[in-house]
C-alpha cells in the first residue's frame, strides 16, 4: 500500500450562510493522479484555495507527508507561500502569469523558493549568488525543455499561444519542485489538440513519479488520466473511485444530469 501524501479530513468551509465544503476528505497517495470533479459550483477550487492557503478552512485538517518520511506536515493555517515551501504547488483556474516577464523569468521565480538569499545576492553580486543564478537559469530550461517551452524562453509570456501559457504555468509549479501538483482545470479554453497535447504531458510528468491532484471538466481526459476519482456536490463528497466505478456511479451520473458534460 503506497503512502499518502496528502491527507485531508472534515475539511469545512462557510462563506457566511454557504457552507462551499462540507467535511471533505481526501488522500493523494505517492505517484497517483486523481482528479476531483463535480458540477460547476461545487466547491473544487474552494478546496484548491483552503489547503493552499488563500483561505483559512472553518474546520478540518490538512496534512502533507512527504515520500521518504513518516512525519506529517499541517498545512493549516500557513500562508500560501509557506504551503508551497512545504510542497503543494498548484495552478489557477484562470491563468496568472507575469506578462511582462519572459518564459524564464516565469519560471525562475518558480525556483525562487528553493534557493537563498536571493535579493541581497542579487544586489551585491556575490560568487555564491552567482552561481546559484546559473543553476537557477539550467534547471528552469530544463524544465521548459520538457514541458515544450523551450523555443519561447526569451518571450514575453503573453505573447504566447495560449495552450503553452497554460503550460507554463505548470512549469512554473515544477520548479517549485512540489510533492503534489495542484491543477485547476488545466484544460480550460483550450482546443483539441492542445488538450491531446495536455494529456500526453500530465503523462510525462507523472512517469517521474510527481503526485498530481487535478480539478478537470473535460471527461475524457479525467477517464484517461486518473487513477482515482473523487466526486464532490453542494461542497460534499458523494462518490469516490476508480474511472471504471466512477462511471457507472448512478449518483454520479444524477448530479451531472442537470449540466452538460464535455464527454
Ligand atoms: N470568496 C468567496 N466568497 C463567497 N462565496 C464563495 C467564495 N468562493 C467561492 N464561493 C462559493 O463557493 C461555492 C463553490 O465555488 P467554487 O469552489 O468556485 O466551485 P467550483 O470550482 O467547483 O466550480 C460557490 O457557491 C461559490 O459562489
Ligand atoms: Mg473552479
Amino acid at each position: 500500500m503506497k503512502q499518502s501524501i496528502l491527507q485531508v479530513t472534515g475539511l469545512t468551509m462557510d462563506f457566511g450562510g454557504i457552507r462551499a465544503l462540507n467535511s471533505l476528505d481526501l488522500d493523494v497517495k505517492s505517484g497517483e493522479i486523481v482528479a476531483l470533479i463535480g458540477p460547476n459550483g461545487a466547491g473544487k477550487t474552494t478546496f484548491f484555495n483552503c489547503i493552499t492557503g488563500i483561505y483559512t478552512p472553518t474546520a478540518g485538517d490538512i496534512f502533507l507527508t512527504p515520500p521518504d518520511s513518516s512525519k506529517k506536515i499541517s498545512l493549516k493555517g500557513l500562508k500560501p507561500n509557506q504551503v508551497t515551501e512545504k510542497g503543494l504547488a498548484r495552478t489557477f483556474q484562470n491563468i496568472r502569469l507575469f506578462a511582462k516577464m519572459t518564459v524564464l523569468e516565469n519560471v525562475m521565480i518558480g525556483r525562487h523558493c528553493r534557493t537563498k538569499a536571493f535579493v541581497f545576492g542579487a544586489i551585491f553580486r556575490t560568487a555564491a549568488t552567482r552561481k546559484e543564478e546559473k543553476s537557477i537559469i539550467e534547471t528552469s530550461y530544463a524544465i521548459l525543455e520538457k514541458l515544450g517551452l523551450a523555443e519561447f524562453a526569451n518571450e514575453f509570456a503573453d505573447n504566447l499561444p495560449y495552450g503553452a501559457q497554460r503550460r507554463l504555468e505548470i512549469a512554473r509549479a515544477l520548479a517549485t519542485e512540489p510533492l503534489l501538483l495542484l491543477l485547476d482545470e488545466p484544460a480550460a479554453g483550450m482546443n483539441p489538440q492542445e488538450t491531446i497535447a495536455l494529456d500526453k504531458l500530465i503523462k510525462k510528468i507523472s512517469l517521474d513519479g510527481q503526485a498530481i491532484l487535478l480539478i478537470e471538466h473535460d471527461m475524457q481526459l479525467v477517464m484517461s488520466l486518473s487513477d482515482r476519482i473523487f466526486v464532490m456536490d453542494y461542497g460534499k463528497k458523494i462518490a469516490q473511485g476508480t474511472p471504471a466505478e466512477i462511471r457507472e456511479n448512478p449518483v454520479v451520473i444524477k448530479a451531472y444530469l442537470g449540466e452538460e458534460v464535455d464527454a
